[in-house]
């Protein structure tokens, strides 16, 4: 990629991450961490999440803080956006990232099975956006970016436990669009189309996708974390101040 946009707002600025340790998450951490910005990051995976704090440290203007957290234990977010917020300042950017997109049959869906989904795909954006709120308003805003997707516009079956929750994240950034603008804290959807991360790479890209992508991207190039980061990148900085409430899709014009 070419050199790429520095955003004189986000220099310092205190940012937290979920779902850090790979794929478009770890893209996030390595971009927000080059603009300068102090930023903590969690994940299950301590092991990814060490290796790729560990990297970024020596050319950090800010080195980023891991902290192996699961997302679905409320308790635990909490805390780890307490720790965030003693080593980086008040957190006045947020990106609700982390998810997991496993297939699961409509047969197969349990009670259980259903909660966890909604709990690693649509609660913690919630509860992590509660959590901050506080932050941004005594800082006089922040920007809050929600991860959804485009699999559920595309009628994707396969996953319907994610793809409901993906749903539902719109509909909760505009309900918390709505509470909290007047404290000037902003809102949006990040919508990505079919990302190659390691992930997607492995388990579900084959030949034929190629030719699923050709057909339904009007850009016939393959998606990339980076092209993700750089609206999030936008999104968080002061550039997008009167941007809030809306979905921002990265698809290569897909859906
Ligand atoms: N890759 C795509 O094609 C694509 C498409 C549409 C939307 N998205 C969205 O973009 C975001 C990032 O997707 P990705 O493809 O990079 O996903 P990924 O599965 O590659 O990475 C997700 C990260 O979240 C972490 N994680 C999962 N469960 C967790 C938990 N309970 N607690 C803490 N961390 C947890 C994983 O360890 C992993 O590091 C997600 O919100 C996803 O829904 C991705």
């Amino acid at each position: 990629m070419t050199a790429s946009a520095q955003y004189p707002s986000l220099a310092d600025r205190s940012v937290f991450i979920t779902g850090g340790a790979s794929g478009i998450g770890a893209t996030l951490v390595k971009r927000f961490v080059a603009q300068g910005a102090r930023v903590g990051f969690v994940d299950l995976d301590e092991a990814a999440g060490k290796a790729l704090a560990a990297r970024l440290a020596p050319d950090a203007r800010h080195a980023p803080l891991f902290q192996r957290t699961d997302v679905t234990d409320i308790a635990a977010l909490r805390a780890a956006i307490d720790q965030a917020r003693a080593a980086n300042g008040p957190i006045t950017v947020l990106l609700n990232n982390a998810a997991n997109d496993t297939r699961h049959r409509i047969e197969d869906t349990t009670p259980e099975s259903w909660d966890a989904g909604v709990a690693v795909n649509l609660k913690h954006q919630f509860f992590a956006a509660q959590a901050v709120a506080p932050d941004m308003r005594a800082a006089g805003g922040g920007s809050i970016v929600n991860f959804g997707s485009v699999s559920w516009k595309l009628k994707q079956g396969g996953m319907p436990v994610y793809t409901t929750s993906k749903s539902a994240v719109q509909g909760l950034t505009r309900s918390l669009a709505r509470d909290l603008g007047p404290a000037k804290i902003r809102v949006n959807t990040l919508v990505p189309g079919w990302v190659m991360t390691e992930r997607q790479v492995r388990l579900w890209v084959t030949e034929a996708s190629r030719e699923e992508i050709a057909r339904g991207q009007c850009i016939n190039e393959l998606l990339m974390p980076d092209d993700i980061a750089s609206m999030a990148l936008f999104l968080a900085a002061d550039d997008s101040a009167m941007c809030t409430a809306q979905d921002f899709i990265v698809d290569g014009g897909w859906v």
